[in-house]
């Protein structure tokens, strides 16, 4: 792992422009509570149930219960040493983030540039008219409303089913293409678009690293991959004096 990390470092040094895509892992010794796992499930139901269009038509108020709960664990969170690694790095270099979390912490750890792909747990938007803000109210009212137009407020978040910010996702891609390298970091690679977007970085001419506590099927692209935990790996590869 010394020799990985060594070989990562100078990939990093030679590099102006880096791009950070982060997923679950990111977050994950933060304490953030999985989707998919035990942790994930409230009141039997399982994200895959609530965090969709029809389950918010159908019955608004559970998911919006849910919604409150989630919101109630991950406010007192902080970032780990690998977000403010990232968010540090930007002294030096031009890096930016994309992320699959909804969490915030990349932003809460001070990173400027920051493409959130899956949306922000912290911002709501209306059905009626589409205004969008920031809430961060921890509880929420239930069915909350917009002050514009009353209509019923929603997660600002990307729902199983929906389609991609296109503007969030023309930013990323440019942000691939122009990387010189691209740190994958704890994400499976299993859902889309992580998968394809690093190919595509691979494609326009970035080196990939990739940090992850397990081999991903993304493991074949990458030109160094670093098998360990994103808050201890980060730091090793982007803070000047870490060795
Ligand atoms: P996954 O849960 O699919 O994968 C998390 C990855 O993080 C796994 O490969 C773990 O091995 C790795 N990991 C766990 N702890 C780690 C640590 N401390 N350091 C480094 N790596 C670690 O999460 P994502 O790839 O982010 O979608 O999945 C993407 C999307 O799936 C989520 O954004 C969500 C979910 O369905 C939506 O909400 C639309």
């Amino acid at each position: 792992m010394k020799g990985d990390i060594q070989k990562a470092r100078e990939i990093i040094d030679e590099s102006k422009t880096i791009v950070a895509f982060s997923g679950a892992g990111m977050s994950a010794e933060c304490g953030v509570p999985t989707f998919r796992g035990k942790d994930g499930l409230w009141k039997n139901h399982s994200a895959q149930d609530l965090a969709t269009p029809d389950a918010f038509k159908r019955d608004p108020r559970t998911v919006w219960q849910w919604y409150d709960w989630r919101r109630s664990l991950i406010k007192p969170l902080e970032p780990n040493l690998g977000h403010y690694a990232i968010a540090g790095a930007q002294e030096r270099k031009d890096i930016s983030v994309i992320t699959q979390n909804v969490d915030g912490l990349h932003r809460k750890a001070g990173s400027q540039d920051v493409s959130e792909l899956h949306g922000n747990i912290w911002r709501v938007r209306c059905t009626e008219c589409g205004m969008e803000k920031d809430n961060t109210d921890v509880p929420i009212d239930i069915l909350p409303k917009c002050d514009e137009c009353s209509g019923l407020l929603r997660p600002a978040i990307v729902w199983f089913g929906e389609p991609l910010d296109p503007s969030v996702v023309s930013r990323s891609s440019e942000l691939l293409s122009k990387a010189d390298v691209t740190i994958v970091v704890g994400t499976s690679g299993i859902v889309q678009p992580a998968a394809s977007m690093a190919a595509y970085a691979k494609e326009s001419g970035s080196k990939i690293i990739e940090v992850n506590i397990e081999e991903t099927p993304g493991y074949g692209i990458a030109d160094v991959f670093i098998l360990g935990k994103a808050g201890e790996v980060l730091p090793q590869i982007l803070e000047e004096d870490a060795l």
